[in-house]
């Protein structure tokens, strides 16, 4: 896979005009959804090269990311002449980023493409890593290849239009790179203080986060093993998230991976000797800044059944990645429903549930 260059940097327009200027292309593409055409293309109104740009726009939200909305953008790709030779910026969130990347990649065989992530969720996960892809038939990610950007720019410059809990969201998603990281890292984000913190201060720690990403990513881009770790706080956090749709009451991604980590570094303590004072501290921390996500044991079963589902889980056993200390992390751990049924009792001990 070709190497994904990643820049930090708050400056948008100059690390675009800088990623373009460096590249040999005849047309530019941007496409953005609904959202951020209104508030962030049009903060970069000053650049040039956008203001040239062909813009294509779909609607926004993750039932648009599908074959129609893929669809149209290969429409307007071709009714304006797009060639291999040309250039499409997606400037979004994850559902932008994995719809162009997707688009891009198959047209003509693929044209390249530069990914600016709006969202925290986007900037540390989504769109950096090369999976792209649609939802499809009911299923989340169903149609899509590997396939990275030619580069990622990253920056906080966006964030101050977005909601409390999309910060949030995205910031637990850098818990999990933190604790797969190693402990230095870990305990700095766990002194961030959402009220009081700056977004420079948050673009340091993005960054660190990304390279976490990133280094996992390179040596394994396909999943094949490694790439696993990064599905830590996923099992139970998929099952969480699916159970809130049942109940028609849907929670944020990143909330349900800060409860589903509760879940799997209680597992992690069971199973693998993860300290039980650092499960503590991460539920206290979980606690304080968002909350919890209530279950009783009615519902252990159906959450049980859920996270057989995962696709991680081949053969209807519960695989887990879990941990052995911070930065230490074990791939392919199986957990027995005993053992997720006591995780569950714990999670709801110290969630004061
Ligand atoms: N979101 C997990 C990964 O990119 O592998």
């Amino acid at each position: 896979m070709k190497q994904q260059k990643i820049i930090f940097s708050n400056n948008v327009s100059n690390a675009i005009d800088d990623t373009l200027g460096t590249m040999d292309y005849n047309r530019l593409f941007v496409l953005t959804d609904v959202n951020t055409r209104q508030f962030v293309l049009e903060r970069l109104a000053d650049n040039h090269r956008l203001a040239e740009a062909h813009n294509i726009t779909i609607k926004s939200g993750d039932v648009n990311k599908n074959l129609d909305s893929a669809t149209d953008v290969w429409r307007e790709l071709c009714a304006n002449g797009a060639t291999r030779k040309s250039v499409m910026i997606n400037l979004g969130g994850g559902m932008v980023t994995d719809l162009g990347g997707f688009a891009a990649s198959t047209f003509k065989r693929g044209i390249r493409f530069i990914n600016v992530p709006t969202t925290l969720l986007s900037a540390v996960d989504a769109a950096v890593g090369g999976k792209t892809g649609i939802n499809f038939r009911g299923l989340k990610n169903e149609i899509g290849v590997f396939n990275e950007a030619d580069a990622v720019i990253i920056s906080t410059k966006f964030f101050n239009t977005l909601p409390d809990t999309e910060i949030k969201s995205g910031f637990a998603e850098m818990l999990k790179h933190g604790l797969l990281k190693d402990a230095e890292t870990y305990d700095r984000l766990l002194t961030f203080d959402f009220k009081e913190d700056s977004h420079e201060h948050l673009l340091d720690l993005l960054k660190e986060s990304v390279e976490v990403k990133a280094q996992i990513v390179e040596q394994d881009p396909h999943e094949k093993g490694l790439r696993r770790a990064l599905n830590l706080g996923h099992t139970a956090g998929h099952a969480f998230e699916s159970l809130a749709m049942d109940r028609k009451s849907p929670i944020p991604h990143g909330y349900a991976v800060a409860w589903g980590l509760v879940v799997e570094l209680t597992l992690s303590n069971m199973l693998c000797g993860f300290p039980s004072a650092r499960v503590q501290e991460y539920a206290s921390f979980v606690l304080e800044n968002y909350g919890s996500f209530h279950i009783t044991c009615n519902d252990y079963d159906n959450l049980l059944q859920l996270m057989r589902h995962d696709k991680k889980s081949e053969h209807g056993e519960m695989n887990f990645s879990l941990l052995a200390d911070v930065g230490d992390v074990k791939i392919n751990c199986e957990a027995t429903a005993d053992d997720v049924k006591a995780a569950l009792d714990i999670y709801r001990d110290l969630l004061h549930i």
